[in-house]
């Protein structure tokens, strides 16, 4: 422990004490900070409140609003951020990450290796267009701009809106429609959630084409409201969507035999 008798500031490894060893150079030991979390003897401290309460009383949605932000949850946001991480949790065995997880598990890796893979697979177009949508509300607030008036500039530039289309929903994606009733049954508004529907109507309107606002907008929008920093968006969707992929990886070992592969008559060789 630094400080402690025989040990220099610079840290508690043998090859920092000083006058260890003249011929090495004196390492400067680094320096670990943080604002999140405190472990003590009887108790751990989360940005200052007993982790010990927050199990007696918080449950899990709520304290993993008050460790990724610092902030307690007004009641209507601890519902609607419990209702968002209950919405993420599972979308089919057919989509990419729950593929992904399956398919590593069934080589014969281990539990870990097989919900990385999955996580590995939320990308900009699966599960990870959360921190770019919250960034392109903040974007659309900040210019001033009309829903109507930044569409339309963003189609001219060609540029993707992310949040809006959906593979399979084309007409609506009844996990957004549902968040935004739960929103309305807890009091909860939100300006940007507003925001992304005009944008999802200027889209409509722009286009000649429906394009979804898809959970990963709506859940951008109503993390924005709560103060979260975009940069946490897709980590949001790894909380939410990480017993998925445990659960499907753990299927996949009970139940197949091992080895996943694609049948050669659903791949079609067009080369030469
Ligand atoms: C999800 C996604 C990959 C679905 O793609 P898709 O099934 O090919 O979409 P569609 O067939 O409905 O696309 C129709 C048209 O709209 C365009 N389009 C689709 N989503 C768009 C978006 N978010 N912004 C701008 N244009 C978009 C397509 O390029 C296509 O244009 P074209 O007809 O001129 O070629 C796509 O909508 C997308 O990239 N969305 C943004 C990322 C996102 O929010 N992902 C999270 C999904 S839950």
């Amino acid at each position: 422990m630094p400080g402690a008798p025989g040990y220099t500031k610079a840290g508690s490894f043998p090859h920092q004490r000083e006058g260890k060893n003249p011929r090495r150079k004196k390492v400067i030991c680094m320096e670990f900070k943080t604002a999140i979390s405190k472990m003590t003897d009887d108790d751990l401290i989360i940005h200052g409140k007993k982790h010990s309460e927050m199990v007696d009383s918080w449950g899990f949605p709520k304290t993993i609003f008050f460790l990724l932000s610092g902030k307690e949850p007004s009641e209507a946001e601890a519902a609607v951020f419990d209702a968002m991480l209950t919405t993420v949790i599972d979308h089919g065995m057919g989509v990419a990450s729950a593929l992904t997880s399956r398919f590593v598990m069934s080589t014969g890796n281990p539990l870990n290796a097989a919900v990385a893979g999955g996580v590995l697979c939320l990308g900009d177009y699966h599960g990870g267009s959360i921190e770019k949508a919250m960034k392109l509300y903040a974007e659309v607030k900040e210019s001033g701009k009309t829903a109507a008036e930044f569409v339309k500039d963003a189609f001219a530039n060609k540029k993707l809106l992310f949040g809006f289309g959906h593979k399979v929903y084309k007409d609506k994606d009844p996990r957004t429609s549902h968040l935004a009733e739960i929103c309305k049954k807890n009091s909860y508004t939100s300006k940007y959630l507003t925001l992304a529907l005009d944008m999802e109507k200027a889209i409509e309107a722009e286009k000649g084409k429906r394009l979804v606002l898809n959970v990963d907008g709506a859940i951008a929008a109503l993390l924005l409201e709560m103060g979260f920093d975009p940069a946490m968006g897709k980590g949001f969707f790894i909380i939410g969507r990480t017993p998925s992929l445990v659960a499907q990886a753990v299927e996949e070992k009970a139940r197949e035999k091992p080895v996943r592969r694609v049948s050669e008559d659903d791949i079609v060789y067009d080369g030469k």
